[in-house]
This record gives C-alpha cells, structure tokens and sequence, in this order.
C-alpha cells in the first residue's frame, strides 16, 4: 500500500495524483468502519499517498483484520469496480494466488460515499488483509527470485480473459505510455540526469515501441514492486504470500508485468542480469516468454525506471512537502538507468535464455536437471509397456512436449519448437480465449444434448450460417471419424445403397465402417468389397498431368467406372467421401471443376457427396472458409473435426434435414457430444478465428511461405514440387533430379533435420514423400521466414 499512487493522464488537472489524498481522523475512520462495515476494533494508519489505508480488526466479529480504504477525491469509481472484478474474477479462476477479496458494506455495497470533517468526499472500501512481509524487507534468494517469477506468471494466467471498460484507461505509470511523460523532462532540476533521462526515452522510443503493439496484451497487476509482494514461509522456505494494490491494474503488455517487477527488485548494480534472469525463469516456467517478449524485457524495465523518475520529479513539484517521501526511490532508480542502459542487450538476452534452459518444468514433474536421453528412452518404453504396441511417435528422437503456446510448444527441458505441423490448436496453442471459455462453463455445469442449453443452438446456427442454405441441420459427434461415421449411416440410410467411393490413398477415420472408406488403411489384398478406391488427381505423378487438358474430367471419370463396378456388385452408391484439400494423398488440391464433375457422377447415380472438412476446413486454405467453397459445389453432407474444438473433442455433421430424418426412430444419441463445454469451446474458436482474421492470416502468410518455399526448391533439385493452399503446404522430394521417383528417406532425413533445429513438420503422401506443413492458424510472416531458413539448412547438413 505504501506506493499506492498512480497517477492518470492527464498530466495536470484533477486527477487522483495532483488532488491530496484524503486525511481522515483516526476517530473518523474508525466511525466508517463502525457505521458502514459494521466493524469494531482496534485501527492503524498503514501508509500511502493518493489513498489513505487504516488496518483495523473485526474485533467484535470474525476476528480478522481488514484494510479500510479511504479512496482519493478524484479517483473514477470505475477503477475501484475495475479492481473488485478482478479480485472476484482471481477468486474463482485462481483461488490458489492469495489475493485481497472485497468485503461489502452493512448495506450491501462494495463501497460507500463518507465525508471527512474537511468536507471532502470519498469512497470507503473494505479489503481482506493478506498477512506476509514486504518482499522490500526481505533477502531475495535465488530460489525466492525463481518462486516470485512463477507466482507473478500465474497472476498473469490467472487475469487472462479477464477484461473491464476502465482497464482502457491512460495510466502514465503504465509502460506503454512512458514516451508521454517526455513533456516532464524539464522538471528534473540536474541537467545530467535529465540527458540520462531523455536518452532512456529515445531508446525506448527506438527499442519498444515498435514492438509493443505486437506482444501479447491483457489487463495486468502492473503494479508488483516490492512493497505490493508479500513473502510468507511455506514449509521452512520463503514463499509469495500475495498481491496487494491493485489500483494500477491496466490492459497493457503482460510482459510489463515481469519489467515492473524486475524495476523494482533488482536493485543491485554489481549483479543485475543474474536476479533478474533467476526471476524471468520463473516466470517462464509457469508461461513461457516468446522472443519478442524476452528481446524487449531490457527496454520495458528501463522504460518503467524513467518513468518513476519523471513522475517523481513532476510530482515533487507539486508537493515539496512531501519531496522526501516521494524521492525516496529515486537514487536507487537512476543508478539502474545509468547501469542498465550500459549493457548489451544480446548479453542480457543471452543470460535470460541461460537461466531458462536451466528452469524447472511447471506441467508435470519437477526434474532437479534437464532430462537427458535416458529419460526420454525410459518414458518411451513405459509407455509402449501400458500403451502396447499400436501407438506410433514422431520423429527419430521422440518429443517430451510439456506444454505449448500459440505456434510454439515447450519440451521437458525447456527447448521450444516452432509447430509447423498441428492443425488441432488450430487457433493456436493454449489460446487463452478458449482455455477461459472451456474453464468457465466447467466450473458452472457438463451435460448432454437431452437437455435444453443454448450454447450448442448457438454453435450449430453460427456453423450452418457459414454454409450454404441448403444445408440446415447440424449434428454433433466428438471425432472425425465419429463425423464420418455418422455420415456414411446417414448416406446408407438415405440412399438404401451399400457402396462407397473414396480417394485412392484417403483417410476417414478409425471406426470399422471408416476403415473400410479409408484406402490408407487397407492392408494388401483387404479392399472391402463394398468399397472402390478412385485415383486422386495427382498431377505430378498421376495417368494426367499439368498442362495436359482436360484433368478435371478425366480425373472424374475414374469415378465414373468405379460406379458402374459398385452396380454391377449389386452395391449401388450411397456415398462419395471426399477430402477438399488432399492430405494423406500427398497435399493435392483438387483441380478446377473435379468436384463438381465427381458431384454430377455421384448425383446421376443416386449417390450422397460427403465433403470431409477435416483437415481443410476453418479457413485453412486461406481463400475460403471451407474447402469445398474453392470448388463452387455444394456437397449433401459436410463432415467436421480437428480444429473446431481448439484440441477439445469435438465435431460435426452438417446436412440437410431430409437426410438426417432418413435414421428414422433410430435417432441419434452420443453421450458426450455437443455437450455445453465442448459448445463453449466451439463458440471460442469461431471467436477468435473472426477476431484475429486468421483465415486471411493463412491466405497471407501461406502465400509467403510457398514463395519461400518455390525459392528453396528452385536451387535445390531433388525438392520436385511445392504445392498447396494457405496454411497447407507440401513440399515433394524425388531421388533423382528431373526424376519424380518419390524420396521418403531423404525427406524423413529433412524432417528429423529440421526438428533437431527447432521446426516441426510432417511426412505424408502415399510414399511418405511429401514433407507436410500445417502449423495453427496464428502462424505469421516470421515464422514462415524461420521455417524456410531451417529447411535450407536442413538441406545444406547434407551437401
Ligand atoms: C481428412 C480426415 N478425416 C477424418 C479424420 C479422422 O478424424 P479423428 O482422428 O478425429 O477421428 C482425419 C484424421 O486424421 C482426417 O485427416
């Protein structure tokens, strides 16, 4: 409480900073708390400047003690109803952080209007008081550095999601607007400080701005210097015993969080990169930093130094009688600016990645030293021990990935990759839209479709509104396959045929009637009889190629003959199943007008169209919402799966009613499909796939890729093809230049090649030729760049 000042832009005029805080009687106070809170005890004055705070004990009632807050004259009651709703959100969403709660007044409100003798008025609040000491008063020991990160990382996870109109503000101790108090140069009286303060601006000016618009950003404590952090004593070891004063809270860069703090604690001249590296591998255990974050951490805790000492500066003119008080951290803070601004920032960005690669793991276990080899070979046999013997992994040396964030995941020891591969966290990994959605609707209730809930109304009317009108019906199911699986019933149903059609080297799903759609699948000799595979059009090294005419007609004609064959078996065609991008086909995009001559084909046959969205739906291609729509068909069924849940289980059928009511009495039922959490994190993903624009993300970025990608290819011969849509690239090897004999080796070798350089990517096509690119939608210009750049070194380990 005693750095509870916080002053709002603008710079002059009545604000909580240029208006005296409140100076209310100890009897006076009493009386409040007496009168409004029904609290009767003994009271002291704790410090602060804008607000005036009074301990006092509920001695006549539950025992504890509180801290009465007398809030300053010009303070927005906005910004104490900010600080409730965080407190109350931090309840309920991380009830393991120690944090003030609100305890309401005798009538029922948060807080009350009182008037001091002085006839000044003032809102009263009453908080919780969160016993500990100051961490200003305490040793900071390496351990106690690394807890303190982690703690304020989970204050920070604990407020995603969270928002309020006032964190909109203009705070001047907030970072972001440090360039703001440039006008309050003048009022540092030493001309050299003054230079050290005006340089620190230019190169926070150089060094931040430009990239702060592009860190990651939410309503933070922004205030967690040493006065606000309580250490305790857990277990014989110190420990962080809460967060206090939240009066700064804003919605700013999260990474201003962790450079408040390092500001304030790290107050040695002699060592200033090991603590602070101690406290950002804290941090980053618990929420790893991206590049841009760490790269600008430096710049953040010199921006947040010169602005403590221009607003102290400022505000000893206006009130020289309290200059000590308000100085009284100034000499330390200039020492840090000269200090800090003479170091190289590779060196301190170098120490930062140091400490982390040293950090121990918040998910799972904590290993006392990095996992070695042996670790990962022992979790791998124990699990081909429980798992037995049908499970693969990826990749030569297997990951141990422990947790992920956007386009990055995070393995046991703290080494990230870029996932240039997972189309599951399709709006990216952790995506905190989606986590808090998922969270929130757990903690209210789970149930199933028999009863009445409008989060799955809501989904399934959003769906089918990005569909064609003739498709008007959507049923839930968990998986893709499950999706396929009940689209194959309903074609059998509808048509009261028995035959399907399906790509040559496709994959369905994993259920008994998706296996038998699913010529990937098939063992040699093993063709159900009921099923004919039709070649994909392939116009690489497919019977027609680039150039030659007419690929899309001819190509459909297979599927022509494959349905006199199911007639002539007496199967007749319930279903063509067709992916609208082909991935285990070897990433091919179907040429113009193939669907729509495959369609008529299906269609004269009495056949149902079933496009499988699986892999190419939700904006992946980047041209369209949905893969079919690049085709100008509409299908009779549209099957849905990987990314619509973000990594949660759930998926979709999307047909017309008629179709739907073909099972009859039979019905549907699946237990846990559809369900309200699953809803919510549906809802989210849409969410955020319309608020971040990420299909025209994929359609840019892909575009960028490819052209990086035709580049690499153009002066290395044995890569024959670069081919794909949005965020869906393969790239082809063969083992001869000018020959297109498929080369899984080599592009197996590049794959591994290019995990070990930190960039994970696939294999697929039917020789398992075709290295696979299918990173979450988020995927941007630089990891593109990086992406390319790791392939062609990939490539030159070899030459
Ligand atoms: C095109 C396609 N359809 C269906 C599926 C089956 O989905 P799931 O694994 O969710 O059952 C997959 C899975 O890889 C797929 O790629």
């Amino acid at each position: 409480m005693a750095r509870a000042e916080s002053p709002s832009a603008p710079l002059s005029g009545s604000d909580p900073l240029s208006t005296p805080s409140p100076a209310l009687t100890l009897e006076e106070a009493s009386r409040v708390g007496r009168e409004v809170f029904g609290i009767d005890g003994p009271l002291e004055e704790l410090g602060g400047e804008r607000d005036q705070n009074f301990r006092v004990q509920d001695a006549g009632g539950d025992g504890r003690s509180y801290v009465l807050k007398i809030a300053n004259a010009a303070e927005d009651p906005s910004v104490l109803d900010l600080q409730r709703a965080a407190l109350s959100h931090l309840a309920v969403h991380a009830p393991e952080l120690s944090v003030p709660s609100v305890r309401e007044a005798l009538d029922g409100s948060c807080w009350t209007p009182v008037e001091a003798a002085t006839g000044t008025k003032h809102l009263a609040w009453l908080l919780s008081y969160l016993p500990g000491v100051p961490l200003k008063d305490v040793e900071l020991t390496p351990s106690l550095a690394r807890t303190l990160g982690a703690e304020l990382a989970r204050l920070g996870v604990g407020l995603r999601g969270f928002f309020h109109p006032a964190a909109g503000r203009v705070l001047l101790w907030d970072i972001k607007q440090a360039g703001r108090l440039r006008q309050r140069l003048d009022d540092v009286p030493d001309a050299t400080l003054r230079r050290l303060a005006g340089r620190a601006l230019d190169r926070f000016d150089a060094r931040a701005l430009p990239i702060l618009p592009r860190l990651r950003a939410q309503v933070i404590h922004a205030d967690a210097n040493t006065a606000n952090v309580l250490v305790g004593s857990r277990d014989g070891s110190a420990s962080i015993a809460g967060f206090i004063d939240f009066g700064d809270m804003v919605h700013t860069a999260l990474a201003n969080d962790l450079a408040v703090l390092l500001a304030s604690v790290v107050t040695s001249t002699a060592d200033p990169i090991g603590d602070a590296a101690r406290i950002v591998a804290g941090y980053q255990s618990v929420n790893p930093l991206d590049a841009d974050e760490l790269a600008v951490l430096l710049e953040l805790r010199l921006g947040r130094l010169s602005a403590a000492v221009l607003i102290s500066a400022w505000r000893v003119k206006l009130h020289p009688e309290n200059a000590r008080y308000i100085t009284d951290d100034d000499e330390y803070s200039w020492e840090m600016i000269d200090c800090l601004s003479g170091l190289d920032p590779k060196q301190v960005l170098d120490a930062l990645h140091s400490a982390n690669d040293g950090a121990p793991s918040e998910i799972g276990s904590r290993p006392s030293s990095r996992p070695g080899p042996h670790d990962l070979q022992a979790l791998a046999d124990r699990r081909s021990r429980v798992l037995g013997p049908a499970y693969e992994l990826f990749y030569d040396r297997p990951l141990h990935l422990v947790r992920g964030q956007g386009t990055w995941v995070y393995d046991r020891a703290g080494r990230r990759y870029l996932d240039a591969y997972n189309n599951v966290p399709h709006v990216g990994h952790a995506h905190p839209h989606v986590v808090e959605a998922i969270a929130a609707q757990a903690a209210r209730v789970n149930t199933n479709t028999r009863y009445l809930h409008e989060s799955i109304l809501e989904l399934a009317e959003r769906l089918l509104a990005t569909l064609p009108s003739a498709l008007d019906v959507c049923m839930f199911v968990c998986t893709g396959s499950e999706a396929n699986d009940l689209a194959w019933r309903l074609a059998r149903a509808y048509t009261g045929a028995s035959g399907g059609l399906a790509l040559e080297h496709a994959y369905h799903g994993n259920s008994e009637a998706v296996t038998a759609l699913s010529p990937s699948e098939w063992r040699r000799g093993a063709q159900p009889e009921h099923v004919r595979a039709v070649p994909a059009p392939d116009d690489l090294r497919g019977s027609y190629r680039r150039g030659q005419p007419d690929l899309a007609l001819r190509y459909a004609a297979f599927i022509e003959s494959a349905i006199a064959s199911l007639a002539e078996a007496g199967h007749g065609t319930a279903a063509f199943f067709c992916d609208t991008a082909y991935s285990s086909d070897g990433i091919l995009m179907p040429p113009d007008e193939y669907l729509a001559h495959a369609f008529q084909h299906v269609r004269d046959a009495g056949g149902l169209c079933v496009a499988d969205e699986v892999q190419a739906g939700f904006g992946r291609l980047g041209t369209h919402t949905w893969g079919f729509e690049r085709s100008e068909v509409v299908p009779d069924i549209v099957t849905l799966g990987k990314p619509m849940g973000n990594g949660h289980p759930l998926a979709a059928v999307l047909t017309r009613r008629e179709i739907a009511s073909a099972l009859g009495e039979q019905g549907y039922f699946n237990t846990f499909a559809g369900n309200p959490v699953s809803a919510a994190a549906g809802l989210a993903v849409l969410d955020v796939l319309d608020r971040e624009r990420l299909r025209e993300n994929a359609l840019r970025v892909g575009q960028h890729l490819t052209a990086r990608l035709a580049e690499i290819a153009h002066d290395h011969d044995l890569i024959a093809d670069v081919r794909g849509s949005g965020l869906f690239v393969g790239v082809d090897f063969v083992r001869e230049p000018g020959s297109l004999e498929p080369d899984r080796d080599e592009a197996r070798r590049v794959m591994n090649a290019m995990r070990d350089g930190g960039v994970l990517v696939g294999l697929d096509g039917p020789s398992g030729n075709v290295l696979k690119i299918r990173p979450p939608m988020p995927f941007g210009i630089a990891e593109a760049d990086l992406l390319a750049e790791v392939l062609q070194e990939a490539l030159d380990r070899e030459n």
